[in-house]
């Protein structure tokens, strides 16, 4: 019998860029993140006499799926399977997808074969594929930090139900993958000791914001962190810009929202897209202003999701 899981990206409003030395592949500095809930992930593990992977119905190698699942056999009875991941958007676009896509597989692998892991075990087996993908394993606002770099739910999705407008400005899969990135900027940027000597007082500050619903708090910590790590990317050696230029304009049409009024602010993460967040009321407003930059190529909606789960037979 087949074993199907469902998993939403999350996007991180504290972010974390570079990873420590050593196994697990755990992040240098901690991260918050909300879970969406209007892009799924949907995973089916079955087994099989060899393992084989399909994403979006085509068969496929992916080395980062093919380490990874090495990594896991290493401590868990995982017999060979056959793999199918359906994302309902981009895949690789910078829209999170290997924090999703890692999170189902985990989650289906989990159920499929029995290993009767805790939500904690299953979020750092999900982090050994892609650090944000322990994230994903829970719903609405989530931590990742030391010393266990699980994720631990900081506030459900309802307890404060933010809106997400994802303005696509490029589609193709990014040219430098996250963990190279990481690991460029960690040996390359003269900015990166100031990044992690600031993290934790960053991530205190902003679980204060999240525990007091403080949208305006939240907003410039948001920003702060994201255009900081992009200091750390643009400041590498070779640079490393993940931007156009409508990302750019995005998040200009953003601060002119929040002079005008409008709750919302902009984050970004390693690849070109914008991801504003607002207070629902806000949503359209903010989704009609980002369709209007010259450059943006779709918009998309969501709220705030669950955790990643088995689905229902
Ligand atoms: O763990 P990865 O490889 O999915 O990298 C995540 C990198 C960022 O999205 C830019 C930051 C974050 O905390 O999610």
């Amino acid at each position: 019998m087949p074993t199907t899981a469902i998993a939403h990206p999350n996007i991180a409003l504290l972010k974390y860029w570079g990873k420590q030395d050593g196994p697990g592949n755990r992040p240098a500095t901690p991260s918050l993140s909300i879970t969406l809930d209007a892009l799924t992930t949907t995973t089916t593990v079955e087994d099989a006499d060899a393992d084989a992977l399909r994403l979006d119905g085509r068969p496929v190698r992916d080395a980062k799926i093919e380490r990874t699942l090495a990594d896991w056999r290493r401590d868990y009875a995982i017999g060979p399977l056959a793999i199918s991941s359906h994302n309902n958007f981009p895949t690789a676009a910078g829209l999170a997808s290997s924090a999703s896509g890692f999170a189902a597989l985990a989650t289906a692998i989990d159920a499929h074969c029995g290993l009767g892991l805790s939500d904690g075990e299953r979020s750092a087996l999900a982090r050994r594929g892609s650090g944000s993908a322990a994230r994903s394993i829970h719903g609405g606002f989530v931590a990742l930090a030391a010393p266990d770099w699980r994720g631990e739910p900081v506030l459900a999705p309802d307890a404060w139900p933010l809106a997400v407008v994802v303005a696509i400005t490029a589609s193709e899969p990014k040219a430098v993958s996250s963990t190279e990135g990481m690991d460029h900027s960690k040996t390359t940027s003269p900015y990166f000791a100031a990044w992690t000597a600031a993290a934790d007082a960053d991530f205190e500050a902003m679980k204060a914001a999240v525990a007091h619903r403080d949208f305006d708090a939240l907003a410039e910590l948001a920003e702060a962190s994201c255009l900081k790590m992009h200091a750390l990317m643009l400041s590498s050696r070779p640079p490393l810009i993940y931007w156009r230029g409508a990302t750019v304009e995005c998040l200009r049409a953003v601060r002119e929202l929040r002079a005008g009024g409008c709750r919302a602010f902009a984050t970004v993460d390693a690849g070109p897209q914008v991801k504003a967040v607002c207070e629902p009321q806000d949503a359209e407003r903010v989704e009609a202003a980002l369709k209007n930059v010259p450059g943006v190529v779709s918009t998309l909606r969501s709220g705030l999701g669950g955790g990643a789960r088995v689905a229902d037979s």
